[in-house]
């Protein structure tokens, strides 16, 4: 009999282990601290114990075909049924579903005050499905890579925190994905895309532009409307720390006459305080929150910055440190880490000299060259001048913006790399700046035409891809404004054959 009972209590142990991650998921937690969610977002995870609803929804660029992505039974996404349903194509994040039950789902940001959207009807541009893979919870899953001119938005919130009301909200980001630009935000803004005044905003900010805190970057601030914040009126915050490692969390909340930044790794330790005090003076107390939610972009859908948002809510309420700190605990259990942007088989040795043959059937005898700082494809074979065999030649090296990817060096140009300029693919000399190292970055993977070829796509812009079109390399998107984003032949015209170096 004793043995029976310890037995017992061992066997239900194990099960309480094995489910403690999703028991106490963040949206259980802020109901329990008297918060609840009234948006959760992730392409990621689940974000209740009970959720099994769709995360988010693809779009496939062969047939405008679009599928929901559920998540497992561990309450990751089923990451293999979009890669199955993506397959031979490319896909694209069209929604991120409200896991709230509230319908708060974020869709392709509209045009702005601040900016149209290069896509059709000045909308945003849609992410990648593919831009942002990690593991959570020893599960493959995407999440979603922000490139400038990339934004998400709804403007008509199902109960919606207005005016000097309460509320809080988190994100889990990549803290090596940002820039100085306006604005990588998630949180409350306007509800009809213009920027109606300071205080009109509530947003998570997150990157090495506005106030600077301690260190160089990047920083959680909360963005108010005309002015990012890490503190209150000075603009000097040493307790605001850079926040460098691969994933971040990052807190926001406010009430009236009080607001809070908080922030540190999501994947170990606790949360620190970078502000908690009264509001900035200058038409921020009392707020004039509006109650829409933004992913990417800024209020007035000013949308030049980037980054990558894994998961994040917002809640009803001013959540309590001990409720955040839970969250924050159960963030770290949901073990978040790395998964390769180059899958083993499309990997190249690094230091190696490789050229690239087009594939589409027009042009096969054609290698990716230069002319000058022109990338384009000429025809070369073996007998080709030395000099043209050498224009046609890359010698592989780390990425220089991301060590999972690559940048490729002009044989005959030492110290000049290929990077994208205006969508155009450009032989420019390395600068060293952190403009230059990401254009330059770019990540093969399986040919979108066939296993045997390979497809190369920028890292910064992953929906985009090395094109040639009329004999001139771009990264093009499979469909968008530009000529050569024509989805005619883009499985093709993405798609070469490596082959060692012509020279
Ligand atoms: C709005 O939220 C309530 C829950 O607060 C929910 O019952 C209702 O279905 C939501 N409306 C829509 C349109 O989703």
């Amino acid at each position: 009999m004793h043995s029976q009972s310890s037995f017992g209590a061992f066997a239900l142990g194990l099960v309480l282990a094995c489910s403690s991650v999703r028991a106490d998921a963040p949206c259980d937690i802020y109901a329990a601290g008297g918060t609840p969610c009234y948006a959760a977002h992730s392409t990621v995870r689940a974000l209740y114990d009970s959720y099994t609803d769709a995360l988010y929804q693809v779009i496939r660029g062969s047939d405008g075909v679009t599928n929901d992505i559920k998540p497992l039974s561990n309450g990751v996404a089923d990451s293999s049924t979009q890669e199955s349903f993506c397959s031979g194509s490319t896909c694209l994040i069209s929604i991120i579903y409200d896991q709230s039950g509230r319908g708060n789902h974020l869709t392709q940001a509209p045009p702005g005050g601040a900016a149209q959207g290069p896509d059709s009807g000045g909308k945003d541009y849609l992410a990648s499905a593919i831009g942002a893979p990690v593991f959570v919870s020893g599960s493959k899953a995407y999440g979603v890579f922000i490139s400038p001119y990339t934004g998400y938005r709804n403007n008509n919130i199902n109960g919606s925190i207005t005016g000097d009301a309460a509320e809080g909200m988190y994100a889990v980001f990549d803290g090596t994905h940002y820039n100085d630009r306006c604005c990588f935000d998630y949180g409350n803004a306007e509800t009809n895309s213009q920027d109606t005044g300071n205080g009109h905003m509530e947003a998570i900010y997150f990157g090495n532009g506005g106030y600077k805190g301690s260190g160089n970057g990047p920083w959680v601030q909360a963005d108010l409307e005309n002015g990012l914040f890490s503190g209150g009126d000075s603009n000097v915050n040493d307790d605001n720390k850079s926040l460098q490692t691969r994933f971040v969390t990052a807190i926001l909340k406010g009430t009236a006459g009080q607001w809070a930044l908080r922030g540190g790794d999501a994947t170990s330790g606790s949360l620190s305080t970078m502000y908690s005090g009264a509001r900035p003076s200058g038409g921020y107390d009392p707020m004039h929150k509006e109650g829409a939610i933004i992913l990417g972009i800024g209020g007035d859908n000013s949308d030049r910055a980037q980054g990558t948002f894994y998961e994040g809510v917002m809640t009803t309420g001013y959540p309590s440190d001990d409720t955040e700190n839970k969250v924050q605990a159960n963030i770290v259990a949901a073990k978040y880490g790395t998964a390769g942007l180059v899958s083993p088989n499309f990997k190249f040795a690094k230091g190696s000299t490789i050229s690239l043959r087009v594939t589409t059937a027009c042009c096969t005898t054609r290698y990716i060259a230069h002319t000058g700082s022109t990338v384009n494809t000429q025809i070369v074979s073996s007998s080709s001048s030395a000099d043209l065999r050498e224009q046609a030649s890359w010698v592989v090296h780390t990425g220089l913006g991301n060590s999972d990817c690559y940048s490729f060096e002009s044989k005959d140009t030492p110290g000049s790399y290929i990077r994208h300029y205006n969508y155009q693919l450009s032989l420019d000399a390395n600068d060293n700046s952190k403009q230059f190292s990401e254009d330059a970055t770019f990540c093969p993977q399986t040919g979108i035409n066939g296993n045997d070829h390979f497809s190369i796509r920028s890292w910064s812009y992953p929906t985009r891809y090395w094109r040639h079109y009329n004999a001139i390399l771009y990264i093009a998107s499979n469909g968008g404004p530009h000529d050569f984003d024509a989805t005619y032949s883009f499985n093709d015209d993405v798609s070469y054959a490596i082959t060692t170096g012509l020279a």
